[in-house]
Parts: structure tokens; C-alpha cells; sequence
């Protein structure tokens, strides 16, 4: 598919299946299981703000706000307004008002800006916690929504990324299914976003699932690399 082309394939996708994607998106036999390893590897503390691009629907908001308490801020950063009502819904049934929603495009927006949204919805303009889940591997250029997440981040802060590969050993066997499952969500599954808290993190921390299919990784900022 052209860029173009996939990139529009995404765009409306994450529109018109919104309300139905917690539904779809195998959580509980699959995906769940990636996204419990990397919240347990972040070091989160009670009250930290958490930095969450490309948060979908929100299925990352109650571990975090379970580590983070209601002194804790989470920041949602999507690209789609429709994921972005879900997870509005999400943190209205629970009650969580420390929940900042930002509508964004991760690869173009501009860091200064959304510090500032951030600020004026109430948070700081920096986070001390930031994550990608199943979401750079949608974003192209990636790297530039890396990017923008190292500056949306105090120095120091904790980064962790989670994306899917292909598994390996026996698990191979799973792969088409791991490639349809990928080209559905309009993932590209050769993007391995992870490379990049490997090459910009210390204290890396990796763990994977589902026979590799699944990948996190878990590094902090180095002080006084902007
Ligand atoms: C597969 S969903 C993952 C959602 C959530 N992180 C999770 O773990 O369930 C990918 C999300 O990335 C968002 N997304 C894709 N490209 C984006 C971009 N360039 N900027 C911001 N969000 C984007 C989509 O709208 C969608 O909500």
C-alpha cells in the first residue's frame, strides 16, 4: 500500500470502529498481557505524570491510575478525536478527573505547544513517565513521535515502549495470524520501535510475550541529554 493510502486506511479505521476497538482489539487472550509487563517495569510513583501518546481508547489509564493515584496526572495524546471520546468515556465512569486529553498528531505536533496545552489544562508541561503502547509501530515517521515524546519528558523521566514483532521459536507458527493482526490495525510489524529506547535509554529493562510476538522495553532518560 502507498503511504498515502495506508495512512488514510489507519486514519479512518480508528474513526469508524472507535466504540467497538476495546471490543476487538484482543486484550484478554493477546494484547493485555504486553501491556501488564511494561507498567510493571516502569518505576511509576504516586503522583507522577504520565506521558500516554497515542492512548486510544485509554486501556492503559486504570493500571497507571492504579500506580499513580489521583495525585498523578495522565496525559492522553491521540491523533483520532473518536478514540479520544472513548477514553473521555472511559475516565468520566471511573471518576478520574486527572486525566488530560490532548488531540494530536504525534509525528508533526510541536512539542512547546502541547507542553503548554498540558500546562493550561492543569498538569505540568513536562511528564516524568512516558509510553508508547501498540502505537509507534502506526506512526510514520515513528521517530519523530519519539521524539517528541524525549521532549515532552523532564530529564531523567521513564520511557517505555511496547510494539509488536513477529514471534519467534515455536511461536513462529502464529505469525500469519500476527501479521493479519498487525496489517488490521494498520501496524507496520517490522517498524521494532523499541530499537530506540535501547539506543537513547539507560537502565534498560526488557521483557517480552506471547512468544516474542509482543515487546517491551523500559530505559531512563540520561540527565542532560535534551
Ligand atoms: C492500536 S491503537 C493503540 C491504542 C492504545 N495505546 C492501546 O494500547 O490500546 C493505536 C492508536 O494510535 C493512534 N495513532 C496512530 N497514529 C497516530 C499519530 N500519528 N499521532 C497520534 N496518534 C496516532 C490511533 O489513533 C490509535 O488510537
Amino acid at each position: 500500500m502507498q503511504k498515502d493510502s495506508a495512512e488514510r486506511y489507519t486514519r479512518e479505521k480508528y474513526t469508524a470502529f472507535a466504540p467497538f476497538y476495546d471490543l476487538l482489539s484482543a486484550e484478554h487472550p493477546v494484547y493485555g498481557a504486553g501491556r501488564r509487563r511494561l507498567i510493571e517495569s516502569l518505576a511509576l510513583r504516586e503522583g507522577d505524570q504520565v506521558l500516554d501518546l497515542g492512548c486510544g481508547t485509554g486501556l492503559n489509564f486504570g493500571p497507571l491510575q492504579n500506580r499513580v493515584g489521583l495525585r498523578g496526572v495522565i496525559v492522553g495524546i491521540d491523533r483520532s478525536a473518536q478514540m479520544l471520546v472513548q477514553a473521555r468515556k472511559r475516565a468520566q465512569r471511573h471518576g478520574w478527573d486527572n486525566v488530560i486529553l490532548i488531540q494530536a498528531d504525534a509525528t508533526t505536533m510541536v512539542a512547546a505547544e502541547v507542553s503548554e496545552e498540558m500546562t493550561q489544562a492543569g498538569g505540568s508541561g513536562l511528564s516524568r513517565v512516558g509510553l508508547a503502547t501498540y502505537s509507534l509501530s502506526l506512526m510514520d515517521p515513528w521517530v519523530r513521535a519519539w521524539g517528541n515524546m524525549w521532549q515532552l519528558t523532564e530529564p531523567e523521566a521513564e520511557l517505555g515502549v511496547l510494539d509488536m514483532q513477529l514471534p519467534s521459536g515455536v511461536s513462529a507458527l502464529l505469525s500469519p495470524l500476527a501479521r493479519a493482526a498487525c496489517r488490521l490495525g494498520g501496524a507496520d510489524i517490522e517498524a521494532h520501535p523499541w530499537a530506540a529506547v535501547e539506543r537513547d535509554c539507560a537502565e534498560l529493562r526488557s521483557a517480552s510475550a506471547r512468544g516474542g510476538h509482543l515487546q517491551v522495553r523500559v530505559g531512563v532518560k540520561p540527565a542532560g541529554r535534551r
